[in-house]
């Protein structure tokens, strides 16, 4: 707005002095004058443009931190919490695509990266990694999957790598490296969403998708479209508009620079191993209260959004494994990346490794000065108060450059910088299913847009149906079923209207015998794996925007409040113990056991609050479970007090319960 009345302004000036040309001609002398009073004029004005820039940025970084915002709205009802907000009927949209062998699915989004608020096309990433061996802009690998364990290899028979293959992920979903060393099978992807002003003037699609791209021909066709639906609140059928803010960054010389905003998910194989119960459920309660979800479900569902919590409590923190995670992914220098920031003259340090200097290319937040100085050497964080502002540096010409004059005594030196941002989206476990093919099924992996022999898996009207005429002939990089139908126990798993893989399909095996097979690709939750359960794959860890509010970090100490009154009985106001009546029963869970048979389940029970005061007082106390698969358990529980545990000392008279219950309770109420 206030663009357009500088503008306005700007034009009646222009029209003013035409006007005073044709009734008055002026000599040369005047004629400089004029011109040199416009330039005067188009300089100012330019550089109004650029505050007033600075000022919506500025406001924006300070309104939230960095983060994701909003997804396109679904659903709305009689009340504000029903209507979408970052979840629709998923955290952030996302959604499978297990047809295809490396797709992502995740809807559109509004995000906010260091207060550039911007809106993405439907994304649909693909597992990709910034280059390992060159450093030019924007060039990516394809990240290298898992292998199949060789004990899954060995068995003889198909169904004997079938039994094989469940005992890994057995050992994966309980995390149990005794019953076998996942480790090396199932590896943490970091997937992160980046953001730059480029110099780019060509409209540049900077991640690839099978399935969407930018449908403009040029930056200003598409900020004409971005325009037109925002202004009609129409939408584009294959969401493939995004809004991408350009701006004005310099007026050196007088001459107006450009810059245009752009974006992309990119992902990184980490290094090390996250263990799953790192990862703790943020509570979005306005979803769970419009769904009805527990916590329980809700930790179980597409809409689940966590953080990742290492110290197994609510605590302060500086530099966590969040850190870690992030300081592996290099900004657009890629892998090659090796810049030491010496902003103000001191060298930017490492804040968790003593005495070595930061690598500014990768992503971080926290960095220490090596001088103690005007700055001291504390630890410092990137940007004003924005908790989740990655930043790293870049090399890359096509990324804008910003400057200052930094003036330490008399002679200044002029400061260039170039720099990127990002936020984590999500981290996902690339496992072996995604390279494991039992039936040795061929495999085309070129564009089945273009190529004939990847097109050959659906010739002839070949639609995945259960007989040689129509069973897909191998597999291609859309039509990616390659794991035995019978590695799962059913199908029963939450769908997405956007999710494209058909439960069980026909595929034509080398010896042209069909055989049922399920997608193999990337899946949020996996379907039941008989005698294993399901299993989550993506983890969802993107910040939201308003939780970086004032309003949003109250609101997180209140919902943490309300949620578990008991345990913060002692910070309400005296006299407003509203919370468990003292003589109230607490209930508990026997933890779900995946030993078959008997088959998934769990047990609940109820102690009285005179047996539970004893329990805390350090007695033992015996209990009956309720009934579950046609049995009941009689435990004898204890508590410890140092730990804060409730557990099972025997389970019908034995150490360990029959079906492999896990020994620590769950308190419930
Ligand atoms: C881990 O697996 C081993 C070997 O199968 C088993 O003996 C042990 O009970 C398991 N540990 C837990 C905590 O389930
Ligand atoms: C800090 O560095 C040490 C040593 O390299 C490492 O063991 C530790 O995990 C790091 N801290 C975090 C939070 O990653
Ligand atoms: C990074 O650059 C410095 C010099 O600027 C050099 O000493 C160092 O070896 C480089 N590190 C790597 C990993 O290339
Ligand atoms: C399946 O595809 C292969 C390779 O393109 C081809 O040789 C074979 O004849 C096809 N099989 C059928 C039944 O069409
Ligand atoms: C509780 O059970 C444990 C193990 O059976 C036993 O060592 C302990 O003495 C018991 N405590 C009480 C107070 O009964």
């Amino acid at each position: 707005m206030l663009l357009f009345l500088a503008l306005f302004a700007f034009v009646d000036v222009l029209v003013s002095q035409v006007h005073d040309i044709n009734t008055d001609p002026l000599t040369q002398e005047e004629l400089n004058a004029k011109i040199a009073k416009l330039e005067c004029i188009v300089n100012t004005l330019g550089n109004q443009v650029m505050q007033n820039q600075l000022f919506v940025e500025e406001r924006v970084r300070s309104d939230g931190m960095s983060g994701v915002k909003k997804v396109r709205l679904y659903h709305e009802g009689t009340s504000p919490y029903f209507a979408d907000t970052h979840i629709a009927q998923s955290a952030i949209a996302i959604h499978d695509h297990a047809n295809y062998d490396r797709t992502l699915g995740i809807g559109e989004f509004i995000g906010v990266l260091n207060g550039v608020e911007f809106r993405t096309r439907h994304n649909d990433y693909k597992l990709k990694q910034p280059s390992t061996v060159t450093k030019n802009y924007h060039e990516t690998e394809d990240i290298f999957l898992p292998n199949v364990p060789p004990e899954v290899l060995h068995q003889y028979t198909i169904q004997d790598q079938i039994t094989e293959m469940r005992e890994w992920y057995r050992a994966f979903k309980e995390q149990n490296i005794t019953h076998r060393d996942y480790r090396p099978y199932f590896k943490p992807i970091i997937c992160a969403l980046e953001g730059a002003w480029t110099l780019s003037k060509d409209l540049e699609e900077s991640f690839p998708s099978d399935r969407h791209h930018l449908d403009a021909k040029t930056w200003a066709d598409m900020a004409e479209k971005i325009s037109y639906t925002s202004y009609t609140g129409s939408k584009h059928n294959l969401e493939n508009f995004a809004f991408l803010p350009s701006k004005l960054y310099s007026m050196e010389g007088g001459v107006p620079e450009y810059a245009q905003w752009n974006y992309r998910v990119i992902c990184h194989p980490l290094s090390f191993d996250i263990p799953t119960s790192f990862f703790k459920l943020e509570d979005d309660i306005g979803h769970r209260l419009a769904t009805e979800m527990d916590l329980k479900r809700a930790m179980n569902s597409r809409a689940a959004r966590f953080k990742i919590n290492e110290f197994n409590q609510e605590r302060q923190t500086i530099y966590t494994l969040l850190d870690r995670i992030m300081y592996e992914l290099p900004g657009l220098d890629n892998y090659l990346a090796n810049i030491t920031d010496t902003t103000y003259g001191l060298t930017a340090m490492d804040v968790n490794q003593t005495g070595k200097a930061l690598n500014a290319g990768f992503y971080h937040r926290w960095y220490q000065y090596s001088e103690a100085g005007a700055m001291g050497d504390s630890v410092n964080h990137r940007g004003f108060n924005d908790e989740t502002l990655w930043v790293a540096m870049t090399t890359q010409p096509n990324i804008m450059p910003l400057s200052m004059n930094y003036c330490p005594q008399e002679t200044c030196v002029r400061e260039t910088k170039r720099v990127t941002f990002a936020i984590p989206l999500e981290i996902i476990y690339a496992t072996p299913l995604l390279m494991w093919n039992p039936y040795n099924v061929a495999f085309y992996p070129e564009d089945p847009k273009t190529d004939p022999r990847a097109q050959g898996v659906t010739a002839n009207g070949r639609n995945g149906g259960f007989t040689r005429e129509t069973a897909y002939n191998g597999t291609n990089r859309e039509n990616y079923y390659r794991t035995p139908a019978s590695f799962y126990t059913s199908f029963d798993v939450e769908q997405d209207n956007a999710d494209t893989a058909k439960g069980s399909v026909g595929v034509l095996d080398k010896n042209g015998n069909v055989q049922q097979m399920a997608a193999s690709g990337p899946r949020i939750i996996t379907p039941e794996i008989e005698g294993v359960g399901t299993i989550r794959l993506r983890y969802p860890i993107f910040p939201v925007h308003t939780d970086g509010s004032t309003i949003g970090r109250d609101l997180a100490a209140l919902k943490e409040i309300v949620v578990r009154m008991y345990k913060y009985q002692h910070l309400l106001e005296q006299g407003q113990t509203v919370t468990q009546p003292v003589d109230a029963d607490v209930g508990f869970t026997l933890g779900e056991t995946y030993q078959n048979p008997p088959g998934l389940h769990a047990h609940e029970f109820t102690v009285s609050a005179a047996d539970h005061a004893l329990l805390l007082s350090g007695k033992n106390i015996t209990v009956v479970t309720s009934l579950a698969l046609g049995h009941t358990h009689e435990l004898k529980i204890d508590y410890d007090s140092s730990r804060g545990f409730y557990f099972y000392l025997s389970c019908d008279g034995m150490d360990n319960c029959w079906d492999g219950h896990p020994h620590r309770l769950i308190k419930e109420f």
